[in-house]
């Protein structure tokens, strides 16, 4: 074609989709968002989502699904029992993540709930590479005690270290001498960790945890809900990967461990839905039978057939190479226009989001007048677009002692939603980050006025200091 003697052509990567039903978002005005703010006491949470115009409070359940998954929604086997579609979603499993058993769930809490009561006995100990908010409520609630054992980069948002979510050998090693094995039910694994940023988890060291772990006859339980995303970071970043699929790169991931929690509305692609998945006969007999407690029949778990298939049908796009990259290709496009900016993020950039620095955007504030709560609020003030809060609010308080945790990340999640927004959407959402940054003498922070007992984040409210 006459092309061959020409160098290679940049190629920018594109998404591999295109767009075929659009919803339309509607911009706000200044005053109408002030009185939403006050309306839903400083909390993004409590904000109506027809007043929010970009919507960057999670990843979860937000996705767009493909017209392959929506032709699968017709295909519902809504059975009571035996449903073709707990099959087919059991069948995705065992192909992509290689379990060999699967008990559905509403949601990933649900598969946290069923595990946790069954595995925890009260005053044993769960390990983890940082904490998650409905995670360790569940393990706190049957009676055990969260430890951290992520690596020390993990709390530091500019350590530049490519697997920051990876365990802390020594300190797990040290935790399993000191509290014996026998109180330790699992290890609880990220890929990636959320808290931590959206950072991921090398191959060599889930090999390793997994090794340790088999000494000491410990689990090692997975939380699987953004393991693709998890891949996609060792095939870029991990000597050896280079060459490999994201689809063989996850099935090896999941072979180091013996069982996972998944919430399949984040990789996934779909808008509910979440499993729980084990290797051994005893404990999927306990959760197989527990389900019908607490979800449903075994063969649905809280799922209409139709959600079982669009998260079957999810599973296999969610690990193609060119979606994950296009995937994570946009999370890095927002991230680098900050950067470029000098606005303070974690980096480096995660898999499902942006992470900012809240304690930088705000020296004046201390810990207790919720700098990232505060940065939530004026970012949606600016320009509509909603974020979250990852910092003291969301971790709550020792069920001991009753006090604050104050974790060393004070932070403000823009997560970005799967094949829903433009690159414009992006550009609008740095122009209004940077409008806040520039702006951050001004802020005087916030004081809570309401404070429900658990998950606090959720449903806590705020006013102006
Ligand atoms: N584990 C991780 C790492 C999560 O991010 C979530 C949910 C869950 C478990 C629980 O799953 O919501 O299906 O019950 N994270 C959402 C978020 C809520 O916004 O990060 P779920």
């Amino acid at each position: 074609m006459g092309q061959e003697n020409q160098r290679p052509p940049k190629r920018s990567w594109a998404e591999p989709w295109k767009v075929k039903v659009v919803e339309p978002i509607r911009m706000t005005s200044l005053a109408e968002r002030q009185r939403a703010l006050i309306a839903a006491g400083y909390n993004t949470f409590l904000l109506r989502s027809e007043h929010v115009y970009i919507d960057l409070l999670t990843d979860s359940g937000t996705s767009a699904m493909s017209d392959w998954q929506w032709a699968g929604m017709m295909m519902g086997d809504e059975a009571y029992a035996g449903s073709r579609n707990f099959y087919n979603l059991e069948a995705a499993v065992r192909e992509y993540y290689g379990y060999r058993h699967l008990v559905p769930t509403h949601q990933g809490r649900g598969a946290e709930h069923l595990l946790s009561r069954i595995l925890i006995k009260p005053g044993d100990v769960v390990p983890g590479n940082m904490y998650f908010t409905t995670t360790r409520l569940h393990q706190e609630l049957c009676g055990a005690t969260f430890e951290d054992v992520v690596v020390a980069e993990g709390h530091d948002p500019d350590d530049e270290s490519p697997f920051k979510g990876n365990v802390d050998l020594d300190k797990l090693d040290t935790l399993i001498a000191k509290v014996g094995a026998k109180k330790i039910p699992y290890i609880a694994l990220a890929a990636t960790v959320n808290m931590a940023g959206g950072q991921p988890v090398s191959m060599a060291n889930v090999k390793a945890v997994h090794a340790l772990a088999k000494r000491h006859g410990i689990r090692v339980i997975l939380d699987a809900t953004r393991a693709v995303e998890n891949a996609y970071f060792i095939q870029q970043r991990e000597a050896g990967y280079a060459g490999k699929s994201v689809r063989d790169i996850l099935k090896e991931f999941c072979s180091y461990t013996d069982g996972c929690t998944m919430s399949g509305k984040k990789d996934s692609l779909v808008n509910i839905g979440g499993w729980l998945a084990l290797n051994e006969d005893e404990v999927f007999e306990e959760a197989r039978n527990l389900v019908v407690v607490f979800e449903g029949l075994h063969t649905y778990g809280g799922m209409a057939g139709r959600d079982m298939e669009a998260m079957a049908r999810g599973i296999v796009e969610s690990v193609a190479d060119d979606h994950i990259r296009a995937r994570i290709g946009q999370v890095e496009y927002l991230g680098q226009q900050l950067i470029d900016a000098g606005v303070p993020i974690v980096r480096p950039i995660g898999g499902h989001a942006v992470y900012l620095n809240a304690r930088a955007f705000y020296p004046q504030l201390t810990q207790d007048q919720f700098p990232a709560q505060t940065l939530a609020a004026l970012l949606y003030e600016n320009s509509g677009v909603r974020a979250m809060e990852r910092g003291i609010v969301s971790a709550g308080r020792d069920p001991v002692t009753g006090k604050h945790h104050y974790p060393k990340l004070e932070l403000v999640r823009l997560t970005i939603p799967r094949r829903v927004y433009t690159q414009a959407h992006m550009d609008v959402t740095a122009e209004s980050v940077i409008e806040v940054f520039d702006n951050r003498a001004k802020a005087t922070g916030l004081k809570m006025t309401y404070e429900p007992k658990y998950l606090r984040f959720f449903q806590a409210r705020f006013e102006v200091i």
